[in-house]
């Protein structure tokens, strides 16, 4: 299907008659009147997420008692989502584990692939996601290692310059720009380094194909796009062909080849098990279960046209009101959000939810909008770039109410 930018709401009406995932939306559960342009950030609740975990806590959890760990397969869970997420993400089906957050995932690892890499330096972008910076930094510290802070978009430079691990994102926390994993893949295999792709903002929105593109390993986030719910654990990528010398740093009794053998010494499992270090929070991985079930029939090439259609409208739109794009003008580099910037960001955001049009602000002037293609249409976007137009004309932003900081923007 090939969706164009509507010029009026009655053209963004048709195109939503017509969209083959128009479907999709029903299986989420969003309070009425919202326009939600969060789901970079957070996705909404679907029916099959909500029920999964009532099911988890008031049968399994209450009724089974602990003998739900074999009887409703909560052992083999972090196994099980992971081979959903694989199809997901161009991964082998057994490439793919639940564990712990992406913070604590990309310290894993970069330990572990430090031993593999032609040099033990670690590396990171500037403009890169906090944690994944912060995370690089402190193991470089401990483990007594150089660390370089690249410039933005050296990152390749430097890792084909250094040969050592790189933590790159596929796809911007800011801007959305998208990298081209099988190219920087290459050249990092032809000189020794080695790359940890962070997929938090490309899973569920973007065609991925990790295997084709050559990725060795990857960790993502699942309450983003993958809509798994606050806080939901994170995903860990391991290409088959590394997995046997990967060693994590966190070795725990759920990583080991025999967890119930209660062994004093540790022997890691085989497989991608052994990334996993401890007891696995089985509520938040029953409600991502649930959430991922609305993946089953979907079309990852159609997602990500959508989510691109749905971007160049709002691209046209923030263009005309004369606001400045920060995401790529082009689909092609771009994904499932959009940033154009405010001196007053904050206060705009702050109105847009006033209206019941939730969008995200990052310091110091970025306003986002998520345009997460299952839930959102064409019609939904013209009226929060309408909402956003009176805003902007009206000066309504300029309230004092608007300009309190919340904890969490
Ligand atoms: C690109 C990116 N990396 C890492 C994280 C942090 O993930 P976690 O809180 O699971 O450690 C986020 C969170 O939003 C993110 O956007």
């Amino acid at each position: 299907m090939t969706y164009t930018i509507p010029e009026s709401r009655e053209a963004a009406q048709a195109q939503d008659e017509h969209d083959i995932l128009r479907h999709a939306r029903e299986a989420f559960d969003i309070p009425e009147g919202t326009i939600y342009l969060v789901g970079h950030s957070l996705g909404p609740a679907t029916h099959t997420a909500l029920d999964a975990l009532s099911r988890a806590g008031s049968f399994e959890w209450r009724e089974e008692l602990v003998s739900a760990w074999n009887t409703a397969g909560w052992f083999d869970l972090p196994v099980h989502i992971g081979k959903q997420i694989a199809r997901l993400i161009g991964a082998g089906e057994s490439e793919v584990i639940i564990a712990d957050s992406v913070s604590v995932n990309l310290y894993k690892l970069a330990a572990a692939a430090r031993p593999l890499a032609k040099s033990p330096t670690l590396i990171v972008e500037e403009g890169e996601f906090p944690t994944d910076q912060y995370i690089l930094e402190a193991l470089a510290n401990l483990a007594g290692t150089d660390f370089i802070r690249a410039g933005r978009g050296n990152g390749p430079d430097t890792l084909a310059e250094t040969g050592g691990v790189l933590v790159m994102s596929a796809i911007d926390y800011r801007n959305a720009e998208v990298r081209d994993i099988a190219a920087h893949e290459s050249r990092a295999a032809e000189t020794g380094g080695v790359i940890i792709w962070d997929l938090s903002h490309a899973t569920g929105v973007i065609q991925l194909d990790l295997k084709a593109a050559g990725a060795r390993l990857a960790a993502g986030c699942t309450y983003k796009y993958l809509n798994g719910g606050p806080g939901a654990p994170a995903f860990l990528y391991v290409s088959d062909t590394m997995c046997d010398t990967l060693h994590t740093p966190l070795p725990g009794w759920m990583g080991h080849a025999r967890p119930f053998a209660f062994e004093p010494s540790y022997t890691p499992a085989p497989d991608i098990r052994r990334m996993a270090s401890g007891t696995p929070p089985i509520l938040s991985l029953s409600a991502l279960s649930g959430a991922l079930e609305v993946f089953e029939a979907l079309d990852a090439g159609l997602i990500e046209d959508k989510a691109r259609a749905l971007g160049d409208l709002v691209i046209a739109r923030v263009q005309a009101m004369g606001l400045e794009v920060a995401s790529p003008l082009d689909a092609s580099q771009r994904g499932g959000h959009v940033s154009f910037t405010h001196p007053n960001g904050y206060e705009v955001v702050q109105a847009l939810i006033a209206r019941g049009i939730l969008a995200d602000f990052r310091a110091p002037d970025t306003i986002r909008f998520g345009v997460s293609p299952l839930y959102l249409g064409f019609e939904d976007i013209w009226t929060a770039m309408e909402g956003l137009e009176d805003i902007l004309t009206t000066r309504s932003w300029d309230n004092e109410a608007f300009r309190k900081r919340a904890t969490v923007t």
